[in-house]
């Protein structure tokens, strides 16, 4: 079945438009499947419009590929667990990243160029545009597929978490992009040279990579965000390359948001959007877990359940430890047996809790925890001098108070969930050891903090039942 050019320019004006939908219902949770089917009905209209193109001729090899990656990625999404969504998410950028990379070195092979073809001034011109498409395609597709990889490493934790730190780091990375440019224009007027496009892939490639480790920790989620926001200007050019009109548009709207989304985070963080970008330019801290702030305050869940019968207000500060131990079920339980005593439960969530945005609102929505009691960081950090107990769930980072009061912590700036200044701290972790940024928290040594050792999910359970 083939159909019109009218036809498939057509279902791509559609297709593009069920996408913007998409992205509007994604943005707020209650509007958040809905935004989802939109996105499938996009995606099912472009993928029947594109098979239906003239231009196709092999058939039956894009079922196949379809059909192998569609067993896969479902594999994938039922497996994944929602701490581990982040790296899924990185890996898949880099595959965007390598497809730029495949369809920019396909393209450069297939068209005709050099200086032995007598083309008039006109095809010239296309043909330079051309070329441009292509450098800049395989540019970024290169550093999406390096870069995502080693972001992939970081979350998943085969790779150190700490930024690297090479001598000359930023004249480095200048050096590479200065040397790309350089290597662009010789492309463009040798009218494509083999050579210049390896070795810009190369310098890319290892561009990609180093931009990523040198990111610390505690900046990786604008990092991930970032590469969504790279693969989506990747498949951009990639759609420039094949002459395809919906794959810009798409590939523009996931390159927009994603950058609009790390802006949004670097703000949330106090981070400088272009210090990030350009692979933590500025972020030369040092860790010091070395000093000595004392003693920590232990407690027994019984104990902590008898300070919460006393208690007027309560506020929850759940964090990477609770999606980990699964305690928003016992959390939500917990918060239902405080309020019928008439306790004052709501949470705060920190913008950047857990391993992606949105992570504990996802994980309370789904305990059922009602929308009304949870709030932001701004809205209610001022309401801890008010508050009575402060139950920190499995945070660490974002309840850090070196964030406020050392100038040399890597997440010195960061705005912080102010718990400290609430009458009683109780924070639920395993063990003494620090979070995803790797440096130790003050919190858990001062006089009101006392600590609940053992799995979050089994301490909720224990309070509950005590309860
Ligand atoms: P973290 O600072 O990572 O701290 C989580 C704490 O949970 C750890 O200290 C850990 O201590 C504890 N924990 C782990 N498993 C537990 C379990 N089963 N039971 C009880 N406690 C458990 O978390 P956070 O406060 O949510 O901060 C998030 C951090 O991740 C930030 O640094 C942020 O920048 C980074 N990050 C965020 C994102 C996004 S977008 N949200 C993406 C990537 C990275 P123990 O080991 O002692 O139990």
């Amino acid at each position: 079945m083939e159909f019109s050019n009218g036809l498939i320019s057509a279902a791509y004006i559609v297709a593009a438009l069920l996408f913007i939908f998409s992205l509007s219902g994604l943005s707020k949770q209650e509007t958040a499947e809905t935004g989802n089917t939109y996105g499938i009905m996009g995606m099912v209209i472009a993928l029947v419009a594109t098979i239906a193109d003239e231009r196709v001729s092999n058939v039956l090899v894009i079922f196949v590929a379809m059909v192998i990656g569609a067993v896969i990625g479902l594999r994938l999404a039922k497996k994944v667990e929602m701490t581990g969504m982040p790296e899924l998410v990185a890996i898949l950028h880099s595959f965007v990243g390598l497809a730029a990379v495949l369809v920019g070195f396909n393209s450069y092979f297939e068209m005709d160029h050099g200086v032995a073809f007598n083309f008039t001034d006109t095809q010239q011109v296309a043909i330079n545009i051309h070329l441009v498409e292509v450098f800049l395609g395989v540019f970024i597709g290169a550093i999406t597929f390096t870069g995502s990889i080693i972001a992939f490493g970081k979350l998943r934790g085969v790779i150190s978490s700490s930024a690297l730190m090479l001598p000359h780091r930023h004249k480095l990375n200048l050096a590479a992009g200065v040397l790309s440019f350089i290597l662009m224009i010789n492309f463009v007027q040798s009218g494509g040279s083999d050579t210049a496009l390896y070795l810009m892939t190369l310098i890319a490639l290892v561009f990609g990579w180093h931009l990523v480790a040198s990111i610390g920790g505690a900046d990786m989620p604008v990092v991930v965000s970032m590469l969504n926001s790279y693969s989506g200007w990747a498949a951009a050019a990639a759609g420039f390359m094949l002459n395809n009109d919906l794959l810009i548009v798409t590939g523009a709207l996931v390159g927009s948001s994603g950058a609009i989304l790390s802006y949004i985070m670097c703000k949330a963080m106090n981070r400088s959007f272009i210090s990030v970008i350009a692979g933590g330019f500025g972020t030369d801290v040092v860790i010091d877990n070395d000093t000595d702030y004392g003693d920590h305050l232990e407690i027994n869940a019984d104990a902590v359940a008898d300070i919460l019968r006393g208690a007027k207000s309560v506020i929850i500060t759940p964090g990477y430890g609770m999606a980990v131990a699964q305690a928003q079920y016992p959390v939500y339980e917990m918060t239902q047996a405080l309020k019928n005593r008439g306790i004052d439960v709501r949470f705060a969530i920190h913008p950047v809790a857990g391993r992606l945005p949105g992570h504990m609102n996802v994980l309370l929505a789904e305990a059922r925890v009602p929308y009304d009691i949870v709030f932001g960081m701004d809205e209610i950090n001022d309401d801890f001098p008010q508050t009575d107990v402060v139950l920190v769930i499995g945070a660490n980072d974002t309840v850090n108070p070196a964030a406020n009061d050392d100038p040399k912590s890597p997440i010195a700036g960061m705005p912080v969930l102010e718990v400290w200044n609430a009458r009683d701290v109780i924070v639920f972790k395993r063990s003494m050891n620090t979070g995803y940024a790797g440096v130790q928290n003050p919190l858990f040594f001062k006089d009101n903090t006392q600590m609940l050792f053992g799995d979050a999910k089994d301490s909720v359970e224990q309070i509950f039942k005590a309860l």
